[in-house]
């Protein structure tokens, strides 16, 4: 039996010790807003918080981890999508079929937590997160926008607000679309 902290709830999980991090979270606790992509730790689709930075849970056996950490889902980010991370990617549309969005949202906001002002250096180096729909523009944009240093000006971003827990909430909206990526 593994004891684990998840969006500030204690889970007892009876997994093996190697099972990765990713499918207790799936599988176990059924929080399926963190994806499998390549389960090689190269992809960025499994990213989660554990004790505030970014991991990628494909590549973690849960016997790493410890009662005392903190995990942190897409879904533990707010209740209602209303983190300020997640409003900039709505507002922009930035999910083309929204298969990578939730690890692309966590890396954003574990980017922003350390550098609140990233340049496009800054998100590239950071957010190595894989998207096979090429929505990397707009990803760039939504962190600019949640950082307040897009088009525009202003900041809809209160970073302080980064670890609401509790309650489940979709993760970006997975849309079809079709067409090329627009860049903002
Ligand atoms: S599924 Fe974990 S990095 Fe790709
Ligand atoms: S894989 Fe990134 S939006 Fe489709």
């Amino acid at each position: 039996m593994v004891q684990l902290n998840i969006n500030g709830r204690t889970q007892q999980v009876d997994v093996e010790p190697d099972t990765p991090l990713l499918w207790v979270i799936r599988e176990q606790v059924g929080l399926t807003g963190t994806k499998y992509g390549c389960g090689v730790a190269q992809c960025g689709a499994c990213s989660v918080h554990i004790n505030g930075e970014v991991q990628r849970s494909c590549s973690i056996p849960v016997s790493a981890v410890k009662p005392g950490d903190r995990i942190v889902t897409i879904e533990g980010l707010s209740r209602d999508s209303s983190h300020p991370v997640q409003k900039a990617w709505a507002a922009l549309d930035v999910p083309q079929c929204g298969y990578c969005q939730s690890g692309q949202i966590m890396a954003a906001v574990a980017l922003l937590r350390k550098n609140p002002k990233p340049t496009d250096v800054d998100i590239d180096e950071a957010m190595t997160n894989i998207c096979r729909c090429g929505t990397y523009q707009r990803v760039r944009a939504a962190v600019h926008m949640a950082a307040g240093t897009g088009k525009g000006g202003g900041s809809i971003i209160h970073m302080g607000d980064t670890a609401k827990m509790g309650g489940s909430v979709a993760p970006a909206d997975s849309k079809a679309k079709s067409g090329p990526e627009e860049v903002h």
